[in-house]
């Protein structure tokens, strides 16, 4: 089986120390995720351009910036100025992914598509295949520590069979909720980059937690 990726979700973070933060999980992974809120699209508010600016100077980390906001192509660019590495937008929140996708490749970025739990899996299906990443949200955005939703499991599933079909490379990510327990789970239905807020940083040992999570995904 390949490596499964964790990436941390600085949601989850302490704030006021998040360069040390960071330093602590970038002992056991090389991916960081981070999740842009605008009040709209979610309710919630969370980090903007400047913040990203800011980590990037502390960090040689791939930055997995997941926007959830209602006009994600107004933020391609800033936010691949600011020194992100992969951007993920909502399929809700365009009119064409396709065109997204491309705007995204033009930054000389990853594109990556995200779906919400209430959206039928369908929507996502033609688009699969053409980004480098599919998140499936495994709990409603917008916060974290939130329990995971057991019919992402047969959603995952569908994505699964329908990269394969296409022989794709697109990684599914999953996000919201992963944990010890869901984490094998998820990963048996096809998923292969976990994002992991909570389960990271409510351990005192984020590396050690990183390791555990790692350990239990592919078990
Ligand atoms: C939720 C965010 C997640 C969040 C996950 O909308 O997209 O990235 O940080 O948090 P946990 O892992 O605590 O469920
Ligand atoms: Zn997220």
């Amino acid at each position: 089986m390949n490596d499964v990726v964790i990436a941390p979700s600085i949601l989850a973070a302490d704030c006021g120390r998040l360069n040390e933060e960071i330093k602590e999980v970038e002992k056991e992974t090389s991916f960081l995720h981070i999740d842009v809120m605008d009040g709209h699209y979610v309710p919630n508010l969370t980090f903007g351009v400047p913040i990203v600016e800011s980590i990037r100077k502390a960090t040689n980390m791939v930055f997995d910036v997941h926007l959830m906001v209602t006009n994600p192509m107004d933020f391609f660019k800033p936010f691949a100025d600011a020194g992100a590495d992969m951007l993920t937008f909502h399929v809700e929140t365009v009119e064409d992914p396709d065109a997204a996708i491309e705007a995204i490749r033009k930054l000389g970025k990853r594109a990556g598509i995200s779906i919400h739990p209430d959206t039928p899996i369908e929507k996502v299906f033609p688009y699969a295949a053409k980004c480098d990443l599919v998140l499936v949200m495994t709990v409603r955005p917008g916060f974290g520590g939130q329990h995971f939703m057991e019919s992402s499991i047969d959603r995952i599933k569908a994505v699964r069979k329908v990269i394969d079909e296409a022989n794709a490379n697109t990684i599914i990510s999953v996000d919201g909720g992963i944990c010890d327990e869901t984490a094998p789970r998820v990963v048996e239905a096809g998923a292969g980059y976990l994002v992991a807020g909570s389960a990271v940083f409510s351990n005192k040992d984020h590396a050690s937690a990183i390791k555990e999570l790692r350990s239990c995904a592919m078990s």
